[in-house]
C-alpha cells in the first residue's frame, strides 16, 4: 500500500537554492473569454502563457496513476530502449549529481543510480546522487513510492518545481536531464537558461523528447496511430482522452530537431549532438555547460 511521505529530502537540501516563487496552484489561473493576450500553444490549442502550467499539471495529475502502465502500452515497451540511450549517452560516473528534470515517476532517475551502482566496485546503490524535480505532486508521489517499494534507500531527493525557475543554486550538479518534458514546458529557451544556470562548468546537458519522424513511410504509419489510436487507447486506460490528445498535439507543435539544437547552441551550450531514435520518433539532444 503506498503512503503519502513529504516530498523534499534532506540529502538534497543543501544544495537547493530558497524557491521565492512556488509553481502556481491548481486552478489559480483565470479562464480566458477572450484571445488571450499573451499566447503559448496547449497542444493546438492557443491559451494564455500563464496558465498553460496549471493545464499541463492538470493533464499529469489526472494521469499519474496509470503514466508507468500507459507508457508501456503506447510505446510497446519501445520507451525503456530510448531511456537506456539516454544513460548510455550521458555515462554517469559513481559520485555524480544529476538534476533530473520534469522527472515524474523517476524512471531516469532510477536507471542513472543502477548505472552509477554498477560502475562502483560494490554495487551498492548510494553511489550518486538524484535530484528529481518536477512539477506535478501525484507524480512525484508515484515515483517516490515506486522507489521505496523497489528498495532504493539512498541517493534519492524529490522536489517540487518548475523548470523554468529550478529551486536550485547555481553550478550545483554536475548533470542535467529532462525526458519527455521539455515539450509541456511554456518557454523552452528560459528553461535552457535555466539548465545552463544549475550546471557546473563542464557539466552534461542531455534532453530526450519526442520529434519529428524522419522517414516518409515511418511519418504515415505513425500519425495515423498517433490521432487515431493513442487518444481512445488513453481513454480506455485512464479515462482521459484529452490527455493523451494533448500529447499527440503536443508533439507535433515541439521544435524539430535542428531548431531545438540551436536553442541549446544559442543558450551557450557546447559541443551540441543530436541522435535521432526509432527514425526520429524521439532524439536526444546533449551539450556540455562551459
Ligand atoms: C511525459 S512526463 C515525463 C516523465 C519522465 N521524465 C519520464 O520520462 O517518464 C512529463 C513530466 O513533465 C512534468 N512537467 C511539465 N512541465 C514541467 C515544468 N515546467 N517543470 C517541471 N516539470 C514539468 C510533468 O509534471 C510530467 O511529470
Amino acid at each position: 500500500m503506498s503512503v503519502k511521505r513529504p516530498l523534499a529530502q534532506p540529502m538534497a537540501q543543501a544544495i537547493f537554492a530558497p524557491m521565492s516563487e512556488q509553481p502556481p496552484s491548481k486552478g489559480s489561473d483565470p479562464a480566458p473569454e477572450s484571445p488571450p493576450e499573451n499566447p503559448t500553444h496547449f497542444g493546438y490549442r492557443e491559451v494564455e502563457a500563464a496558465e498553460k502550467g496549471s493545464l499541463v499539471r492538470g493533464v499529469f495529475e489526472s494521469v499519474a496513476g496509470k503514466y508507468d502502465l500507459m507508457n508501456d502500452l503506447m510505446s510497446g515497451g519501445i520507451h525503456r530502449l530510448w531511456k537506456g540511450a539516454m544513460i548510455d549517452l550521458l555515462g554517469p560516473k559513481p559520485g555524480t549529481t544529476l538534476l533530473d528534470v520534469a522527472g515524474g515517476t523517476g524512471d531516469i532517475a532510477l536507471r542513472a543510480l543502477d548505472r552509477m551502482a554498477t560502475a562502483q566496485d560494490d554495487g551498492e546503490n548510494g553511489a550518486g546522487q538524484v535530484i528529481v524535480c518536477d512539477l506535478t505532486a501525484d507524480m512525484l508521489q508515484v515515483g517516490r513510492d515506486r522507489a521505496i517499494d523497489r528498495g532504493y534507500l539512498k541517493g534519492l531527493g524529490w522536489v517540487c518545481g518548475d523548470a523554468q525557475r529550478l529551486p536550485l543554486s547555481a553550478r550545483a550538479v554536475d548533470a542535467y536531464t529532462i525526458a519527455f518534458g521539455l515539450r509541456n514546458v511554456t518557454d523552452i529557451d528560459l528553461a535552457l537558461r535555466e539548465a545552463q544556470r544549475v550546471l557546473r562548468p563542464g557539466g552534461r546537458f542531455v534532453c530526450l523528447e519526442f520529434s519529428h519522424v524522419v522517414l516518409p513511410v515511418l511519418k504515415e504509419l505513425y500519425d495515423l496511430y498517433s490521432f487515431q489510436a493513442l487518444p481512445a487507447l488513453g481513454a480506455a486506460v485512464t479515462g482521459d482522452r484529452a490527455a493523451y490528445q494533448y500529447l499527440v498535439e503536443s508533439i507535433r507543435r515541439f521544435p524539430p530537431q535542428e531548431e531545438l539544437a540551436a536553442k541549446l547552441k544559442a543558450t551557450g551550450f557546447a559541443g551540441v549532438r543530436v541522435k535521432n531514435l526509432t527514425g526520429g520518433i524521439a532524439a536526444l539532444h546533449s551539450g556540455w555547460r562551459v
